[in-house]
């Protein structure tokens, strides 16, 4: 760390119009698409090691792009319910970034203008020797044989464990700079994501709406609610400049 980064934490202001919104998999629960660690969760049926790493990748590519076409198909009949379209509601009066966790398209569908995918994108493909080789694909299943310009197979477009999230330093800079902070459905299991949350300021005001937390991370106030729920109440709050709690 730089000796002038000592002083950021101190001189630095937040940007009262910046609202950073961080979404896990329960903001999409209630639209019909599974979480991964609750009852029904994925990891409850799946062995991530067999469809989630690079090492799932290189043993059975095929099993890795059935898993993720099934997922792929179920984001698709899904619909965004009322705590991703309170999230867009906030763009009138702030500055929204949604930094999402989740790797369905349910936050684009809503309208929300500006978001960050730190695990990927399931409507998207990729070379699978050039990662910046990146393909929409919507909806389209992808198959053994579908290669990218450089005749390589093509793999979905995700953050398997074991590699480096997308987009950390941006991310981390727009937590930093938040005034307010809204956490919705995710159990914080995950490093580093998790972990950006630990980057928002002392004195920005920090909201987590959720059925459930592994650890509640520390100056967030803690609502144990469903997120179509309370997620338009802190909405509605902030829209009238209130503070939520
Ligand atoms: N409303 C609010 N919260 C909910 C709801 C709901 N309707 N349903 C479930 N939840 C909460 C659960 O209590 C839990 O805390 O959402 C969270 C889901 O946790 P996980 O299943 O662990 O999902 P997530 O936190 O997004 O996982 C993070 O792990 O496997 C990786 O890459 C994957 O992005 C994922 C990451």
């Amino acid at each position: 760390m730089h000796e002038n980064e000592q002083l950021q934490p101190m001189t630095r202001t937040l940007d009262k119009k910046k609202i950073v919104v961080f979404t896990g998999a329960g903001i999409s629960a209630e639209s019909g698409i599974r979480t991964f660690r609750d009852a029904n969760g994925l990891w409850n049926e799946y062995s991530l090691e067999e469809v989630a790493s690079p090492q799932a990748w290189a043993k059975n590519p095929q099993l890795v792009l059935d898993f993720y076409n099934e997922r792929r198909e179920n984001v698709c009949n899904a619909q965004p319910n009322e705590a991703h379209e309170a999230i867009v509601a906030l763009e009138q009066q702030y500055e929204v970034v949604v930094i999402t966790q989740n790797v369905d398209d349910l936050h684009e569908r809503a309208g929300s203008s500006n978001i960050i995918h730190v695990h990927g994108e399931i409507t998207k493909a990729r070379s699978s020797i050039d990662e910046t080789l990146i393909y929409d694909i919507g909806c389209k299943s992808i198959s053994m044989g579908d290669t990218c310009e450089l005749r390589s197979q093509l793999r979905p477009h995700i953050v398997w464990f074991g590699e480096p999230i997308m987009h950390h330093g941006t991310a981390q800079a727009h937590v930093r700079d938040a005034a307010r902070i809204l956490v919705v459905g995710t159990s914080l299991s995950v490093y580093p994501a998790a972990g950006l949350l630990k980057k928002a300021s002392y004195h920005a005001e920090k909201v987590m709406v959720s059925l459930d937390v592994v650890e509640k991370p520390f100056g967030y106030e803690f609502i144990r609610a469903k997120a179509s729920s309370m997620v338009p109440w802190v909405v509605g709050k902030w829209l009238k400049g209130e503070r939520a709690i």
